[in-house]
């Protein structure tokens, strides 16, 4: 469960847009390219995307199909664990149709169709964890499966094995977003150092029975999966590069560091001082990731 000091939801709305800025171009644009075939190929797509959030992904995608006028029947399954996310995407997704003049329709209470012109998009909700979604994971029917900010928070090794059991054999993954070991703020701080040091530590607690390092799951992931037999596509950076204009972005940032260094000695006056360079539009932040793209 999501445990934030601050509204999640809004924090993945604002996310939204500084992830389109920072998604690497040509990772993305080898992945529309992979959909365009897939789609003239076979006339539909089956997409399965675990940790959905509010449904930021599925707009993204609607948003490329309608701007290179892709012919995409989808079924897209979201697979996400947090109770009130539901009710949030339905909304979301509602929204980005009034604004695209696309149609919107509640088949029932987890299960909506987007449609505009060539496409029509309709979305499973699955109120559920990855981990316990075997059933659809085990039907090997998906054409792509997507996890965006997703991957650094589970226990690679363990899981997206199992995951990738769920892909055709001819399936792709794409894996965006994965955080790759650097939080950097400017000007910097003489705790600096020793607080990413230790926040990157608290990252690589979650899983101590397994041999994987969380906090550098964008640079270990790659190998990992050539090492699973899988084939990587395209894979490059999508760092966020934060400055005054992502201000209360930052701020959401700085809590999640407040709230997991919580007992170091010195967050406190790290944050205050973070807070006072914030609030006088003085403070960058730039968080290393990295996006990926391949093939079963
Ligand atoms: C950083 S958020 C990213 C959400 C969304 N992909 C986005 O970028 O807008 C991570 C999401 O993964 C979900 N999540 C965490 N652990 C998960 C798991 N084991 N299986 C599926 N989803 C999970 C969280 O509830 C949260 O919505």
């Amino acid at each position: 469960m999501i445990n934030e000091t601050f509204d999640y939801v809004e924090y993945l709305k604002l996310k939204k847009s500084i992830d389109d800025r920072s998604l690497n171009s040509a990772v993305w644009n080898e992945l529309v390219n992979r959909i365009k075939s897939k789609c003239q190929n076979s006339g539909s797509i089956f997409i399965v995307e675990p940790g959905a959030g509010i449904g930021t992904m599925i707009t993204r995608i609607m948003d490329e199909v309608l701007r290179e006028k892709i012919t995409f029947k989808c079924a897209y399954t979201a697979i996400e664990p947090e109770p009130g996310f539901q009710t949030a995407a339905e909304s979301y997704l509602q929204a980005w149709a009034e604004k695209q003049n696309a149609k919107f329709i509640k088949l029932n209470e987890q299960q909506w169709q987007l449609s505009k012109n060539e496409m029509e998009v309709t979305v499973d909700w699955e109120c559920a964890a990855a981990e316990d979604f075997s059933q659809v994971l085990a039907l090997k029917s998906v054409d792509l499966l997507l996890a965006h900010a997703l991957v650094d928070l589970l226990p690679v090794p363990e899981l997206v094995p199992d995951l990738m059991q769920c892909l055709k054999a001819d399936g792709i993954f794409y894996f965006s977003l994965n955080y790759s070991g650097q939080t950097e703020f400017s000007p910097g701080h003489q705790s600096d150092s020793l607080l990413m040091q230790e926040y990157n530590a608290d990252m690589d607690k979650r899983f101590p029975d397994l041999d994987w390092q969380a906090s550098h799951t964008g640079n270990l992931l790659p190998d990992f999966l050539q090492k699973q037999g899988h084939t990587i596509i395209s894979e490059g950076s999508s760092d966020w590069e934060l400055d005054a204009n992502g201000k209360a972005f930052i701020l959401n940032i700085l809590d999640t560091i407040k709230k997991a260094l919580s007992s170091s000695p010195g967050i406190e006056q790290w944050y205050a001082e973070r807070r006072d360079q914030l609030e006088h539009e003085k403070l960058k932040l730039k968080i290393s990731n990295r996006d990926l793209l391949g093939e079963v």
